[in-house]
């Protein structure tokens, strides 16, 4: 049995560590905090692009069959109505009426006496309602005074949560009345990446003339007005997804399906989530969307329980063909071989940044023993971060700072890693302590610049370094010549 005490607290640790060492801050902050919503620092955007970039190297540089694309974060609400986004992707939403908060329905669990709320343990909760996930804005001018303005009446250019209106007769649709002259329409924030791929299918395939099976990926934002948003970044309303819409022939869906689980699994543990906490859960057939023929979750061990990395599914041919339904044009492929045109089918591997990210700080969070300056034993704080993700490559000391061969050395040694990696200069405070700061924050190899690299003490150590491991706290003697090629093969 896990024992969710030392869970809460380590997660209050990570918490605590992301402000304190600039990885992740509330957004807003000074003004008090946006529910649901995080900026990542100038550790937390390092190790956030770093997951990115590799994404990216996997699943479209290192492949012929898959290509990128950047698509718009503002979407059509014509194509996100074709998704069925715009009428179904709600969640059902209960509100506690003792102490006012809100929750997921699913998050209200009944322990045999009825239902209670998570917070108060009350009784009085409203039926469970929908609510729609989708964020609305406008394009077009809305300067205040000139509109729009809203009414309750329906009309064909709809609102579709109507979340934050007033409670009566919010179920969908509310009225924009233009301002003269102005064109003013409502478009949603994408709920998710994979429709801006369905939607440009056609003008992709043209212009890269892939055969199937090919793939479109795309990293890029995605808002959902998350009822409860929860654990730090892992439930929040703004957030990154790294998607990959893999079209096929609709006979080689299945197989598809298999063979991307070995690659996904893979993947995690090329950037340091070890398999033993990775977890496939095969989404039973009543709880998959009704288009889906098959699809698994990859979950992962997180202190607050094993949750959703990424979900992988099978959505047969239903985006395209709803999609060309709804738009009148065609979105089918014409299959050389067999003269034949028809709507590929498509796998999805679709995977969440800010989760996989809090899931590598979570997993490289660790508390040891090391000697402090005398020699006093103390605990350490370590991210052991894979080197390939960790935000800063090498750290690089001059062993003091008052002594200008040894500064100068230092920062001869920054401008020849520089162009291979992201490196820290610190000369400030003793040196055990600049190692803990480094470890601190994950970086993998500590470069020290001493006398010996002077050649004062032997001239066969001239221009050698220590080379110190963040894991195992050992130090070798380096040549400095050596150290691009020993630091870079561990990072690519
Ligand atoms: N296109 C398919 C799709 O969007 P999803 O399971 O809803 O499927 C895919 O989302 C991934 O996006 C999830 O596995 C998760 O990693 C991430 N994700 C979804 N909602 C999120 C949220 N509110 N906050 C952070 N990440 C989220």
């Amino acid at each position: 049995m896990p024992d969710t005490n030392i869970d809460n607290q380590r997660m209050e640790k990570i918490v605590s560590l992301c402000k304190r060492r600039g990885f992740v801050f509330k957004s807003s902050e000074i003004y008090g905090g946006l529910n649901g919503v995080w900026d990542y620092g100038p550790l937390g955007v390092e190790l956030k692009r770093n997951l990115k970039d590799y994404w990216w190297r996997v699943m479209v540089h290192e492949r012929d069959d898959v290509v990128g694309l950047d698509g718009s974060i503002l979407n059509h609400p014509d194509a996100l109505k074709a998704s069925g986004h715009a009428d179904g992707f709600s969640d059902l939403m209960v509100d506690c009426r003792t102490c006012k908060s809100r929750w997921r329905d699913d998050q209200i669990v009944d322990k045999g006496k009825g239902k209670r709320c998570p917070n108060c343990g009350g009784r009085d909760l409203t039926e469970p309602r929908e609510f729609n996930l989708m964020l609305e804005t406008h394009i077009g001018s809305i300067k205040p005074g000139s509109g729009p303005t809203y009414s309750m009446h329906s009309t064909g250019m709809t609102g579709a949560s109507g979340a934050e209106l007033p409670p009566q007769g919010l179920q969908t649709q509310v009225e924009i009345k233009h301002p003269t002259g102005e064109q003013v329409a409502l478009v949603y924030l994408r709920p998710e990446t994979a429709q801006t791929i369905f939607v440009q299918f056609k003008n992709v395939l043209d212009t890269s003339r892939k055969k199937l099976p090919f793939g479109i990926a795309q990293i890029g934002k995605a808002f959902r007005n998350e009822i409860n948003p929860r654990n730090f970044t892992f439930r929040s309303r703004e957030f990154e997804q790294m998607e990959l819409e893999y079209f096929c022939r609709p006979e080689q869906g299945m197989e598809l399906l298999e063979y991307w689980k070995e690659e996904r699994l893979k993947f995690y543990e090329n950037i340091g989530v070890p398999r033993t906490k990775l977890h496939v859960l095969n989404v039973p057939d009543a709880d998959r969307a009704f288009y889906s023929k098959g699809t698994y979750d990859i979950e992962y061990e997180f202190p607050f329980g094993r949750q959703e990395l990424e979900g992988v599914a099978y959505r047969t041919d239903y985006d395209l063909s709803q999609h060309q339904k709804a738009s009148g044009k065609s979105l089918e492929y014409f299959d050389e071989e067999t003269k034949q045109k028809f709507i590929p089918h498509v796998v999805e591997p679709s995977a969440g940044v800010d989760r996989t990210v809090l899931a590598l700080i979570c997993e490289a969070y660790t508390e040891d023993e090391a000697p402090d300056e005398k020699g006093k034993m103390e605990t350490r704080t370590v991210l052991r971060f894979h080197p390939r993700m960790a935000p800063v490559k090498c750290a690089v000391f001059p062993l003091l700072k008052n002594k200008e061969p040894l500064v100068a050395k230092a920062k001869e040694i920054v401008e020849m890693l520089r162009p291979h990696m992201f490196v820290f200069y610190d000369e400030s405070g003793a040196i055990g302590r600049r190692y803990r700061r480094q470890d601190e924050i994950g970086t993998p190899f500590g470069v020290t610049v001493d006398f010996e690299t002077l050649g004062e003490k032997d001239a066969a150590l001239r221009d050698t370094v220590t080379l110190r491991s963040r894991d195992s706290m050992e130090q070798e003697r380096v040549k400095i010549s050596d150290l691009v090629a020993k630091i870079t093969a561990s990072i690519r």
